[in-house]
């Protein structure tokens, strides 16, 4: 039960540890808790980019296909894998939903129980029901996820039960591998990468990752990161905490992240910006990557795609060509009842050829 699977043939992906083990801190005897996750496409933009002024090559990197549906896998993996190896038994995290996901799948995986704390009703149902599905234990706080980090730091500093929130160094270590593929795909790194911020880990993961290629010597350049925070829940661009942050993104719901410092150093060092869209914003922009692109993501990952589109139409990105990547964090699945609420009823028919043919106007 529960032991490594053996490595697939060779030239197959193998997940995050294995094909970056020499860029993380992992030996022969982490175990490889792996879903294989991580080698999601780079999807170039054949509507919005094309759309904007100026001359933007515009990719999405699409973490939605990763196996919970989220970026949040790859962090997972390394931080549920050194928890087996260090002995621990019970993982815990504080969640808007998708770390939850994660946690509970990996630690699944692992044979390991995780609990999660959520804010009670602002976790959207595909999440719920993942974390669910995997058997953690699920307790629904009467705060926001604030409140729910808050709780879960006090207890892993007092009971044996490993903290996974992306305040655990190996979740970062996992992430920037997101950065390591960017790279990799475009054969140089780009010169702006956009992203939602929430709790501001991803952001700073990213970071580390090109900078990492960047003193390896694997990029010559680094990009210039932009992070977008929704309206109601936009502390690092107010510089303080918002006690009751609101957006129809609840992936970003948080008001004070835990990751603020470190997000700011990334802002600062790459000369990148963190700014607001509105929940408007957030949502023409999650319709336009359904509609126009094919691509079906949750609220939140709208976020980076309508900050570039601001951007843009500022003139920020200039006349010269410039290569743009924006972060996809999540799948669109997570959140059935957002699409749903957004879209047009389906009409209903009888179970008649000519009927429906009259209805389709043919
Ligand atoms: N997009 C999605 C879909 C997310 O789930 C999150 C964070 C973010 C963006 C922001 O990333 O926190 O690293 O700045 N979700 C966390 C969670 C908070 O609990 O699932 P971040």
């Amino acid at each position: 039960m529960n032991a490594n699977p053996p490595l697939g043939p060779a030239g197959r992906w193998r997940g995050v540890i294995e094909e970056y083990q020499d860029f993380l801190p992992v030996t022969d005897k982490t175990p490889r808790v792996t879903l294989l996750e991580g080698n999601t496409p780079l999807i170039p933009s054949r509507s919005i980019g094309p759309s904007l002024p100026g001359r933007i090559q515009l990719y999405f990197k699409y973490e939605g296909v990763n196996p919970t549906g989220s970026f949040k896998d790859r962090g997972m993996t390394m931080a549920v894998a050194k928890a087996q190896e260090e002995g621990a038994q019970m993982t815990m995290c504080a969640s808007t939903g998708n770390t939850s996901a994660a946690a509970a799948a990996y630690s699944a995986a692992a044979g390991m129980t995780a609990i999660v704390l959520i804010p009670d009703g602002y976790v959207a149902l595909g999440k719920l029901a993942q974390a669910l599905s995997h058997g953690a234990r699920v307790i629904q706080v009467a705060g926001n996820f604030d409140d729910c980090l808050h709780l879960v730091r006090e207890i892993t500093d007092n009971y044996p039960v490993t903290l996974v929130n992306s305040l655990n160094p190996y979740r970062m270590e996992g992430q920037k591998t997101a950065a390591f593929e960017v790279c990799e795909t475009l054969g140089w790194a780009p010169d702006f990468h956009a992203l939602p911020v929430g709790n501001a880990g991803n952001i700073t993961a990213y970071w580390w990752g090109y900078c990492e290629y960047y003193e390896q010597g694997l990029v010559a350049s680094r990009p210039r990161m932009l992070g977008f925070q929704a309206a109601g829940a936009a502390p690092m661009v107010h510089g303080k905490p918002v006690e009751n942050p609101e957006t129809v993104a609840t992936a970003i719901r948080i008001g004070n992240p835990a990751r603020w410092q470190d997000a700011a150093q990334a802002v600062e060092e790459s000369d990148g910006l963190v700014q607001i869209v509105t929940d408007d914003e957030i949502l023409a922009a999650y319709s336009e990557l359904a509609g126009t692109e094919g691509i079906f993501v949750e609220p939140a990952s709208g976020a980076g795609v309508a900050g570039v589109k601001k951007l843009a139409v500022q003139g920020f990105f200039g006349d010269d060509p410039v290569t743009v990547v924006c972060t996809l964090t999540g799948h669109g699945l997570k959140d059935p009842d957002r699409a749903v609420a957004l879209t047009a009823e389906p009409d209903k028919a009888p179970a008649d050829l000519q009927t429906i043919v009259q209805m389709l106007g043919l």
